[in-house]
């Protein structure tokens, strides 16, 4: 079976990854991939939506995967759809879940769906006022794609004003930011949690924890995620149960009641809090760097899942786990998330011994006279399964400490709150 891989981050090396070792795969294709991805995949520069549904026809590509957002929400699996070819990922209507945020919270609201309250606006006075008469903390939110930073949790009315501004005023967003969404602030633990659906059915992934800030203790500013675990134990059985009762079910429920039925792998971030699970976004991909120790838990076939989804059997799909735990460290540049230097040389990096257990995934790197550099903000996801939080975690570390470039840095207490969680209420199951 051909199939081409769209997008070239951390996320799609882990699945690169992943495909590669299918029994049912023949071929693997990247698009764009990366220097990390083409040891796995043939990588070809293809830009814009038309030259992929051009190649995938020309090529026999059987399945085309999607892992970045923006593809999908532009209509990249209609387009392949269209001409009859198959797809993993959702359609432009259904990835409206993460393209437009007023449309994701109405849509719970339609449904039931347990969330923060919320106000949409279209007009910067409206938005104000209503900033003036509620109480803080506000959380204020573009609504389309604003690569993961359209999100401003505000503490008081200044900073709310301010956040507005940035959006409707400046544009900083550009068009993402024309309507915004103002959310009450939920407190609680986040989790991030997974399904593939093939608009009916659906298969879940053992719960994962990211880690938001840039600092240890979850301090300082906000980024795409420097590093995750899973299963996250903060997700007891019967909180996962809750979970699948009252968000998995209603939202797969709702869009195919809406003619937007959801095929893909549907990503719900959620705030848990006093034992309620609430839904605080959902985006129409994996999570990155969830994906990452999600892969490394997964001991059977990736392409079966997928195909699974494609071709509607979600429901007898049952995938094995590896028991124990995954996880996975983000070493990241010297400035990151503000500015950083690329083009810095890494060491180590070849000597690693790497296996089916432990394995680093480049999520911003280079090759340049035949060494390795660093060529983004996030740059490598170390990743690592052992038996428990603890012992993956050791390799995870150990595999760190023999590697780096001038400046990297990386979280030193990744995974630690499932391993708090561990010694109060007992080890989670995938
Ligand atoms: P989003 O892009 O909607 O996931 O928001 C990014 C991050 O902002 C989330 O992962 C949360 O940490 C935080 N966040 C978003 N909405 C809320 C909310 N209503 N209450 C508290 N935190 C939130
Ligand atoms: N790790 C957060 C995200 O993928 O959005």
């Amino acid at each position: 079976m051909k199939v081409l891989l769209v997008g070239g981050g951390g996320r799609e090396h882990a699945l690169a990854w992943k495909l590669a070792r299918s029994p049912r795969l023949t071929r693997l294709y990247a698009a764009p991939g990366s220097a990390a991805i083409a040891r796995l995949a043939e990588c070809l520069p293809l830009k814009g939506s038309a030259a992929i549904v051009e190649f995938a026809a020309r090529a026999g590509i059987d399945l085309t995967v999607v892992g970045p957002e923006a593809p999908l929400v532009e209509g990249l699996a209609d387009a392949l759809l269209a001409r009859g070819l198959r797809v993993f990922g959702p359609t432009r209507a259904a990835a409206a879940l993460e393209g437009s945020k007023s449309f994701a919270k109405e849509f719970m609201r339609r449904h039931g769906i347990p969330s923060a309250p919320f106000a949409v606006f279209d007009r910067i006075e409206a938005a104000r006022a209503h900033i003036a008469e509620q109480p803080g903390p506000y959380v204020v939110k573009a609504d389309g794609l604003a690569a993961g930073k359209g999100v401003s949790i505000c503490a008081n009315r200044a900073d709310a004003v301010e956040a507005l501004e940035r959006m409707m005023v400046r544009r900083e967003f550009g068009e993402a930011g024309a309507r915004v969404v103002i959310e009450a602030f939920l407190p609680g633990e986040e989790a991030s949690y997974f399904c593939i659906s093939d608009g009916t059915g659906y298969v879940t992934f053992p719960a994962c924890q990211d880690h938001k800030r840039i600092h240890d203790g979850d301090r300082g500013p906000n980024t795409g995620g420097m590093g995750a675990y899973c299963p996250a134990p903060i997700l007891t059985p019967a909180l996962e149960r809750r979970v699948q009762e009252s968000i998995v079910e209603p939202t797969l429920r709702g869009m195919a009641a809406e003619g937007r039925p959801y095929r893909g792998v549907l990503y719900i971030g959620l705030m848990i809090a006093g034992g309620e699970p609430r839904v605080v976004e959902y985006n129409c991909r994996f999570g990155d760097p969830e994906c990452q120790p999600l892969m490394l838990m997964l001991e059977s076939d990736l392409l079966e899942l997928l195909l699974g989804a494609v071709e509607g059997r979600c429901a007898t799909q049952r995938p094995r786990w590896r028991p124990g735990a995954a996880a996975c460290i983000v070493m990241a540049s010297a400035g990151y998330p503000g500015e950083y230097a690329t083009g810095v040389p890494i060491h180590g990096l070849e000597s690693l011994a790497e296996n089916e257990t432990c394995a680093v995934f480049h999520a911003g790197t280079a090759l340049a006279d035949g060494g390795w550099v660093t060529n983004g903000g996030r740059v490598l996801g170390v990743t690592a399964w052992d038996a428990s939080l603890q012992a993956a975690l050791a390799k995870g570390y150990a595999l760190v400490g023999q590697m780096g470039w001038e400046g990297v840095s990386y979280r030193k207490d990744i995974g630690q709150k499932g391993i708090a969680k561990v010694r109060s209420v007992g080890p989670a199951g995938p």
